[in-house]
């Protein structure tokens, strides 16, 4: 069996177990992240050659390594070495993170500040996502992500549904301190 092949057989059978959860509760997702971080652990299916940093100069690229016939369980492996900053976004589905190598530091956020921002969101907690660690996130928490330059960064990225089925996503605007589509 070529590496491919064999990577591609242990995300489906990391899949099968995600399937049997519902991700509908944090119990559930918690579950989820487990089964990811088993899946992250096993590095030599990961190599940097299989994922090299693009040629592009962007840095970074974000491919699809599975999706579900109905849009459901899109995964993504994120290879990075850039300075990346988002903004504090929602998915309005569940999301799991997980390291294969490098640091990407998740920050969470909490708020009520509602979709007009009458409050700021917070700075509830910030996760190192490294190899053996992860983050889950229900459809409506806030988290940036955040990495430097320098490491070659690999990290999987799970979603319950596909960016293609997603509406309604908002961002938090830190310096107007507002809420905007993130769609
Ligand atoms: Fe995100």
């Amino acid at each position: 069996m070529s590496r491919k092949e064999e990577r591609d057989q242990a995300i489906a059978e990391t899949l099968e177990k995600v399937r049997a959860e519902d991700g509908d509760t944090r119990q559930s997702l918690a579950a989820i992240r487990d089964h990811m971080i088993a899946l992250a652990q096993r590095r030599e299916l990961f190599p940097e050659e299989d994922f090299p940093i693009p040629e592009d100069g962007s840095g970074e690229v974000f491919d699809v390594l599975s999706r579900d016939d109905d849009g459901r369980h899109e995964l993504y492996i994120e290879v990075a070495n850039k300075h990346v900053w988002t903004p504090p976004h929602n998915h309005t589905t569940w999301a799991v993170v997980v390291g294969i190598q490098g640091v990407e530091l998740n920050r969470i956020w909490e708020g009520d500040g509602g979709p007009t921002g009458e409050a700021p969101l917070r700075l509830a907690r910030e996760v190192e996502v490294r190899n053996g660690t992860g983050v889950c996130l229900m459809p409506n928490d806030f988290h940036s992500i955040h990495m430097e330059e320098g490491v070659h960064n690999m990290h999987l990225h799970l979603y319950g549904l596909g960016f293609a089925h997603l509406k309604g996503r908002l961002m938090f605007d830190q310096e107007s301190g507002s809420y905007r589509s993130f769609d």
